[in-house]
């Protein structure tokens, strides 16, 4: 009988302690600090991430079109391809994707969000601001890094403008791999797109 009351007295206190806890709101304050720790966590990994894969990128670029010219190359600015890209996906449980408002491979469409906020990074640029990585929490369990992505002189061999940086024999053979085209007529230090990786807790 005493070891009854005994222990339904204790789950009395943790319950009551229990509701307590929820009952008393965390201070804001404290609340912020966690969420402002996480979001900066992110963002040091999504800019590590971005950076290691655009260098990888960049090399196997530049080595291509070193060998074989432009049309040699053309398949080596597909993120799906780097074994890199695979592996800091699985280190990170994370997605790593390019998109832009003017996509060449379909597949690298924007969704919703990510079209969102490829306009506020347009916007931004439009209006001449300094456009920085930022991170959203999708959900719980979901956060997204994004990044913008500009364009120097050596993208233009592919991005720009038909005829002049672009040649038009190259753009014939981009057209043909990729009909639905939109990613021309770039000039240096356009944005192009963003980066959009989503870390998965
Ligand atoms: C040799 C030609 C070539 C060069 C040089 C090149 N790209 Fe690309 N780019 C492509 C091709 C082809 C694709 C489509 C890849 C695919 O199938 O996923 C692409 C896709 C992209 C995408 C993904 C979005 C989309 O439109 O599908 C981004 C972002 C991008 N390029 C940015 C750049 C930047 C920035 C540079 C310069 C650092 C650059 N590219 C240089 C050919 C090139």
């Amino acid at each position: 009988m005493k070891t009854k009351t005994f222990s339904l007295l204790t789950i009395l206190v943790v319950l009551l302690f229990l509701t307590c806890k929820n009952a008393t709101p965390t201070p804001s304050g404290q609340e912020e600090s966690v969420v402002n720790k996480k979001e900066e966590l992110y963002k040091q990994k999504g800019k590590a991430i971005a950076t290691a894969t655009f260098t990888s990128l960049s090399g196997q670029l530049q080595k291509a079109i070193k060998d074989g010219g432009v049309p040699n190359a053309l398949e080596y600015c597909n993120l799906a391809a780097l074994p890199l890209v695979d592996s800091l996906s699985k280190v990170h449980k994370a997605t790593i994707r390019r998109t832009s408002l003017k996509v060449r491979n379909p597949k690298d469409s924007p969704t919703a969000l990510e079209a969102k906020v490829l306009l506020e990074y347009a916007n931004q640029f439009q209006n001449g601001e300094e456009l920085k990585a930022m991170v959203l929490e999708v959900d719980t369990q979901t956060n997204a890094f994004f990044a913008p992505i500009m364009l120097n002189e050596f993208c233009l061999q592919c991005h720009g403008k038909v005829g002049k940086t672009l040649s038009a024999e190259n753009y014939q053979i981009i057209q043909k791999i990729y009909p639905q085209d939109k990613a021309i007529g770039y000039v240096t230090g356009d944005l192009r797109g963003i980066w959009s990786i989503q870390f998965y807790e």
